[in-house]
């Protein structure tokens, strides 16, 4: 079971999340991110959270810890901006946090240059994203964390933000479980990932009691009222049924030919052309944003 603790202190708000999560202090001296049941994303993102995590954890990938935070929204009360006040207002009761990992720095484009991925993690990850269909851990949001930092230990990469995974869950009665996974611009796709290995390690593992596990660390609460399901535990079973039949199918889905690291490049600077090949002429010295570049250092280009 995920442990409970109790939020003392909101701490403020991560606006780099498009769910606005939170940093919570709580009763058993932890430091949480905080994901609210109130947000935009809504429960599905906190049920896909929790599945894909545990899933991840038992299969030996590095995911910080998940706990269920009792949050009284009074412990924002001094919250100045009124839009996360009604974000915190809307998600009394039990949200979902997450182990905050200090110091961790996203695994953006510019950290990847540098850091070292072995090929077999490599492809752990992308198989775990494959059979999960997380949309969610691209070049651009990779959804990976490096940590530690400070020298105590060497840096590894971790995984964050499942919320975006099991999108069959949004559509259950078109969606079929060998259906391919878009892995084009996944975050690891040029570092040569072995999915094939991570196949034939992974699989085996996901059996059906590890299922059944994993779907019982979802709170009942975050599963009532499902269009299509009597009950929480019908909803359980249908997760389960759908990612048991997506394992034993991963031949369907398993992803080959990653593209290198090249022809990525070469792909987003044709589109960047084109894009600039389209705007008028006073446009064409607006900087570009494809692919997310670092901050323009120098302005005085735009000056004329
Ligand atoms: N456990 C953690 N420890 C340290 N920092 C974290 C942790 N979890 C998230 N963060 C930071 O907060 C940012 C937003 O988190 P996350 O991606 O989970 O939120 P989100 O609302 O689901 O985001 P989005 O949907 O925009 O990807 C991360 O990119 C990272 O910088
Ligand atoms: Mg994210």
């Amino acid at each position: 079971m995920l442990r409970e603790v109790a939020a003392t202190r909101y701490v403020t708000p991560l606006r780099s999340g498009g769910s606005v999560p939170g940093v919570v202090e709580a009763d058993d001296l932890g430091t949480y991110v905080v994901k609210f049941t109130g947000s935009a994303q809504g429960r599905k993102a906190l049920v896909a959270e929790v599945i894909v995590g545990e899933l991840a954890r038992a299969l030996g990938l590095r995911f910080p810890e998940l706990v269920l935070v009792h949050f009284d929204p009074e412990l924002a009360a001094h919250e100045p901006h009124q839009e996360v006040r009604d974000l915190l207002n809307a998600s009394p009761g039990v949200n979902l946090g997450m182990d905050y990992l200090p110091g961790a720095r996203d695994f953006t484009p510019q950290v990847a240059k540098t850091f070292p991925v072995d090929p077999l993690e490599a492809g752990r990850i992308v198989w775990l994203d494959a059979l999960t269909v997380n949309v969610d851990r691209t070049v651009h949001s990779s959804n990976l964390m490096v940590w530690p930092t400070l020298g105590v230990a060497p840096p590894r990469l971790w995984l964050i933000d499942h919320g975006a995974a099991l999108v069959f869950h949004h559509r259950w009665d078109t969606s079929v479980p060998e259906k391919a996974y878009d892995f084009r611009h996944h975050a690891l796709g040029h570092y040569a990932p072995d999915v094939r290995a991570a196949d034939t390690e992974l699989a085996p593992k996901v059996t059906r009691e590890l299922l059944d596990e994993v779907l019982a660390e979802v709170p009942d609460a975050w599963l009532t009222d499902e269009p299509g399901f009597a009950t929480p535990g019908e909803a359980r079973a249908a997760y389960a049924d759908y990612l048991a039949a997506r394992v034993a199918a991963s031949e369907a889905w398993l992803p080959t030919d990653f593209p290198s690291r090249e022809e990525l490049a070469a792909e987003e600077a044709l589109r960047a052309a084109r894009t600039q090949e389209g705007r008028p002429k006073w446009l064409k010295r607006v900087p570009d944003l494809h692919g997310k570049p670092p901050a323009e250092q120098d302005w005085s280009i735009h000056l004329g």
